[in-house]
């Protein structure tokens, strides 16, 4: 167990034990998608972790798709983060903002404003998505971005990154998994482009290279992690080959010098994504799903990692560190409060003591 609790550099990031806060979208952004006081004390709470990874956070309007999901595009959207990176340094945490470009993944319904939904081609993903006026609803058919536009959304994560770095974060993780727009230019039933965004796997992987070099070269390389769940197909996601796209996606992005990849490891009939990764990445690795302390343990001692995330533990466990450490018993959580409004199963789990 010890060498879950000993220190790990991740690129620029200094980490005092090797367990990861995984990036989960709470839904309690306040008006103007702006985080509140509440996720500052939210995270704050959970700061003990190594590294939190916040929510996902859309870089422009467009890239919304959930309710209540925080922006950081507008300065006063920044100067929420403030307090957020203000309360995880307060408790001597590292903190990076994970930016999540739903893409195609959205509804109108959860848009404040008339922002449009956009994708690689204007295909529907067949799926629905909870909306606070209706309800489950079906998402909506996006319309294709025009290659000049595909520019723009790029500049919209590099400048994300450097609000974020202007709101004291210590950096980003680029969402790059569960059907949302870097996934969707990567796989082949989403795009079928016919320019060099489209079509060949050298095609398929140009964005989400785009965006890592915009962010690299905005905040430095070592500041930017990746998140990968290559085979997934959450939000009707599917890749003909994603062995060869992300077999290809890992080779290059491996040479960028980037703070980590974190992947949610799964096996997939077409892909074991670990396999994969162990055979194409180059650099830090943080390692996610359904670990215990026993199990994250096992993949830091076997050298399988150099960190690991939990997610649903940190929701009812705020000291999950402390608890794992000392061996104490793991609280559960009300699954019926993980996205609604606030502080009811969100600020309200207490510590062991
Ligand atoms: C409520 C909830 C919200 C989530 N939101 C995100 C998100 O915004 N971004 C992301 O990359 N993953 C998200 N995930 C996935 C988690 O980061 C994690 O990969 C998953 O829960 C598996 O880890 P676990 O078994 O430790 O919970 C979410 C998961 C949950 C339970």
């Amino acid at each position: 167990m010890d060498e879950l609790f000993s220190p790990v550099e991740l690129g620029a990031f200094k980490l005092r034990n090797r367990i990861v806060m995984s990036p989960m979208t709470r839904s309690r952004a306040g008006k103007g998608d702006v985080p509140t006081e509440l996720q500052a004390e939210y995270y704050r709470q959970r700061a003990s972790a190594g590294l939190v990874v916040t929510e996902g956070i859309q870089p422009s309007p467009a890239g919304k798709g959930y309710c209540r999901t925080p922006g950081l595009y507008s300065a006063p959207q920044t100067e929420g983060w403030r307090r957020v990176a203000a309360a995880v340094h307060a408790e001597d945490g590292v903190v990076v903002a994970q930016l999540m470009h739903c893409g195609r993944v959205a509804s109108r319904l959860n848009k404040e404003d008339d922002s449009e939904i956009v994708a690689p081609s204007a295909i529907r993903a067949n799926a629905k998505i909870f909306t606070d006026k209706n309800g489950l609803v079906d998402i909506d058919k996006p319309r294709a971005l025009e290659v000049v536009e595909i520019g723009d959304v790029v500049r919209e994560y590099r400048q994300a990154a450097l609000n974020a770095r202007e709101a004291g974060l210590d950096g980003v993780e680029l969402h790059c998994s569960s059907g949302y727009l870097p996934m969707q230019f990567l796989s082949s039933n989403s795009n079928r482009r016919t320019d060099r965004y489209g079509g060949s796997t050298e095609n398929r992987i140009r964005f989400t290279m785009e965006v890592l070099e915009a962010l690299g070269d905005a905040i430095g390389y070592d500041r930017v992690g990746l998140r990968l769940c290559p085979g997934f197909d959450y939000n009707d996601i599917d890749d003909d080959n994603p062995r060869e796209t992300y077999g290809l996606l890992l080779e290059k992005s491996s040479k960028l010098g980037l703070a980590y990849l974190h992947l949610v490891r799964r096996s997939f009939p077409k892909v074991d994504n670990f396999e994969l990764v162990k055979a194409h990445w180059r650099g830090k690795l943080i390692l996610n799903n359904e670990l215990t302390g026993e199990t994250a343990a096992q993949v830091i001692a076997a050298g399988d990692a150099d960190a690991v995330s939990f997610g649903r533990l940190f929701i009812g466990n705020p000291d999950l560190v402390s608890r794992l450490r000392r061996g104490v018993e793991l609280a559960g959580y009300d699954t019926k409060t993980v996205y609604t409004p606030g502080p009811e199963g969100y600020t309200d789990y207490s510590t062991a003591d």
